[in-house]
């Protein structure tokens, strides 16, 4: 079976549609988003529409949670000051923004997704998709993370050998295999965070006879989805993250 696993979109239409446009000539058995539907880019309804409407099942990011319940923020994490205060502004105008039907969509996600590519018949293996953590979807896993972390991480998940566990929310991509299992950080659809701003996800490969993973760039209209972000009352240093790949 060969995923696309598709994470923190963060409301950027063109960069989705690039991406659905890049999978569709994969050969990929199905589509699976690790959360952030919202914030950051005028389009979260329209992400929302278009995730529902290509049946696209997927995990509740921090932003997603916090939207649908109201919650205070974001539970994004504040690089400094002026990045807090961006956060902010961010997620007042999404909450301003989302339809009732977005919220309903959202509130509606689950925490975890376990996949059996092989059956649910056979023992093994499984791969299992949350947000940020196993506990919670605001836990930051970047490439810095321990071996023992990921080894904890997994063993609450009840990952085992040749299991898989996948997650997004940092921006960066990375792997790691740590005890047989592999821990992978699909990066970000609509806002990486790596200097690079194409729109990032991972192919994932798993059958009778092991697996891969592959990680995807895929070059989209950057200048217009900075340009609609300039055009809204969405802070324009958000416009210029995109351009940048980062905070620049
Ligand atoms: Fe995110």
């Amino acid at each position: 079976m060969r995923y696309a696993l598709i994470s923190d979109i963060h409301a950027n239409l063109p960069a989705l549609d690039a991406v659905l446009r890049d999978i569709r000539t994969r050969d990929v058995d199905a589509i699976y988003h690790l959360g952030d539907l919202v914030g950051y880019a005028p389009w979260p309804n329209e992400v929302v529409e278009r995730i529902a409407s290509e049946h696209i099942p997927g995990v509740a990011g921090n932003y997603d949670s916090t939207v649908a319940t109201d919650y205070k923020h974001c539970g994004c994490r504040y690089e400094d000051a002026k990045q807090e205060e961006l956060s902010h502004l961010s997620y007042a105008w999404t909450r301003q923004h989302v339809s009732p039907q977005t919220k309903t969509f959202l509130a509606a996600l689950p925490f975890r997704i376990d996949i059996r590519p092989l059956g649910g018949h056979t023992a093994g293996p499984t791969v299992t998709l949350v947000h940020g953590n196993h506990a919670l979807n605001t836990v930051y896993v970047g490439a810095d993370r321990s071996d023992d972390f990921l080894a904890k991480m997994g063993a609450s998940l009840g990952a085992r050998v040749g299991d898989v566990v996948a997650f997004g929310h940092t921006h960066v991509p990375w792997q790691r295999i740590v005890g047989g299992v592999v821990f992978l950080n699909t990066g970000s659809v609509g806002r990486p965070k790596d200097r690079d701003p194409r729109a990032g996800y991972f192919l994932l490969d798993v059958g009778e006879d092991g697996g891969g993973s592959e990680l995807v760039r895929v070059e989209y209209d950057v200048e217009a989805a900075a340009s609609a972000i300039a055009d809204s009352e969405l802070p324009n240093e958000l416009a210029d993250f995109l351009r940048a790949g980062g905070a620049s």
